[in-house]
């Protein structure tokens, strides 16, 4: 099957629940994007399963949720106020604005991490042109922070800037974390949550925009471990997204060019993913070094040492490797690897999203073949043994014909039906013994009658495998 585009996924997320564009009563916010009822399933699960994967069952990572708003000098300490900048350019005539960097690597030019008067000298050489062939403006940096108010009155208020990453909530409670936690390096401190870039060019669906959620990991290491611990990450990571259904074809690993560093790190590779539109990030591994604990020492006056415990005179200051994924951006690259097309032996064309089975949003969809009674509430009776007695999302659907209940079941990714029919009330022998049930599996299609009190073991079978 082709690559799906960009728009059938957009379509379908909008057609089935699970992305909705930001305020769309209104005609929208650029660039804002709300996740429906389905997208909150999806990503809550998403971000389960990392919480499990990553915190839960290991013994060397611990949980933190700190907040968004923090003391500015946090982020002079962190270098982001000096250096958390692009370049931007503004079309003379339309006044769009673009990154520098981007028009000149449209052209095949290599721009990372030049600073603003190397970019126009290379603009200007190249007659660099806008998108709509207008003259530019000297680049100038454009700080990506988010500024806001804190306090009620305006004018006496604080300046606060809305957090960049959530990484820097981890490195201001270390000392917090050692004091009451005890940890042992290597150990690691993991946090999901927003953060905010006022981005020059954000688009591409959720890739890209302005508000958007992190899944940070900083893992703190003796100095002579951080190679280690580095290639350990990289090879988890990697597992995380393919045990999740990501194909390898779809993945590749980039190590960042010296000059395109962060100011912060000592080396940095991405893991991509092979959007409709190209290749992309959808996950960075840094080695920060100590870069982050020393500068909040500085700037706090506090000491952030790790004492060694077999030799109490050893205090150090540790490495750290972070393990940073975009959660908006693992959603999305779960939705378009799950999006398949499928002939169907009759001709037909289904559309089926091939989740996997721990991350869909609905488990299993209970479908009566009627609104009659008794045969509806027999059809209740199956959804409450369900539901009282698994941890599964269950959904119940009575409208439309059953094609059209299947085919929604097949376009939201529910790995199992459960049709209640006329056979299960006992009044027709063709469609099954009484008590029985069609259970239909989303991926083969397979149909299979079994007595409801099978239920509950053959689903605990299915959700084993
Ligand atoms: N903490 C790394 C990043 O936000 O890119």
């Amino acid at each position: 099957m082709p690559a799906p585009s960009l728009d059938s996924i957009v379509s379908l997320c909008k057609r089935r629940g699970f992305i909705f564009p930001g305020s769309d009563i209104y005609g929208g916010l650029a660039n804002t994007w709300d996740y429906g009822p389905l997208g909150v399933e999806l990503k809550n699960r998403v971000k389960q399963h990392w919480w499990n994967t990553f915190v839960h069952r290991r013994t060397d990572i611990v949980g933190l949720d700190s907040a968004i708003l923090m003391n500015p000098k946090v982020w002079e300490a962190s270098g982001h106020v000096e250096t958390f900048s692009d370049p931007l350019v503004e079309d003379v005539k339309t006044n769009k604005r673009y990154r520098a960097d981007h028009l000149l690597e449209e052209q095949g030019i290599k721009a990372s991490n030049l600073d603003a008067d190397a970019m126009w000298k290379l603009i200007q050489e190249n007659k660099i042109k806008s998108p709509d062939n207008n003259e530019l403006t000297p680049p100038k940096e454009f700080n990506l922070m988010f500024k806001t108010h804190q306090g009620v009155v305006e004018e006496t208020s604080a300046m606060v800037y809305l957090r960049p990453e959530t990484a820097q909530g981890i490195f201001v409670n270390f000392a917090n974390i050692l004091q009451t936690m005890r940890p042992r390096l290597p150990f690691g401190v993991a946090q999901i949550g927003k953060a905010f870039r006022n981005e020059i060019t954000p688009g591409n669906f959720t890739f890209r925009t302005r508000e958007f959620e992190q899944m940070e990991i900083e893992y703190f290491v003796k100095p002579d471990g951080a190679k280690d611990a580095f290639d350990a990450w990289q090879k988890d990571v990697w597992n995380w997204f393919t045990v999740l259904g990501i194909d390898k074809k779809n993945l590749r690993v980039r190590e960042h060019d010296p000059d395109e560093l962060s100011h912060y790190s000592a080396g940095t590779i991405d893991i991509e993913y092979k959007f409709p539109w190209g290749w992309g990030e959808l996950f960075g591994l840094a080695n920060r070094t100590d870069y982050d604990l020393k500068q909040h020492e500085k700037f706090s006056g506090e000491k952030l040492l790790y004492t060694d415990p077999h030799d109490p005179k050893d205090k150090f200051t540790p490495y750290v490797i972070e393990p940073s994924f975009g959660c908006d951006r693992s959603v999305l690259t779960f939705l378009i690897e799950a999006y398949t097309e499928e002939e169907l032996d009759n001709g037909d064309t289904r559309i089926v999203m091939k989740f996997d089975k721990h991350l869909s949003p609905v488990d299993i969809a209970v479908l009566p073949l009627s609104k009659k009674e008794p045969l509806l509430e027999k059809a209740n009776e199956v959804r409450d043994l369900l539901m009282n007695e698994t941890n599964l999302v269950i959904d119940f659907d009575v409208t439309g014909s059953i094609g059209k209940r299947y085919r929604r079941q097949d376009e939201i990714g529910t790995p199992l039906a459960i049709t209640v029919d006329f056979g299960t009330i006992g009044d027709d022998k063709e469609q099954g013994e009484e008590d029985t049930v069609t259970i239909r599996d989303r991926d083969t299609l397979v149909q299979e009658r079994i007595h409801i009190s099978e239920l509950r073991e053959k689903i605990a079978e299915y959700w084993k495998k």
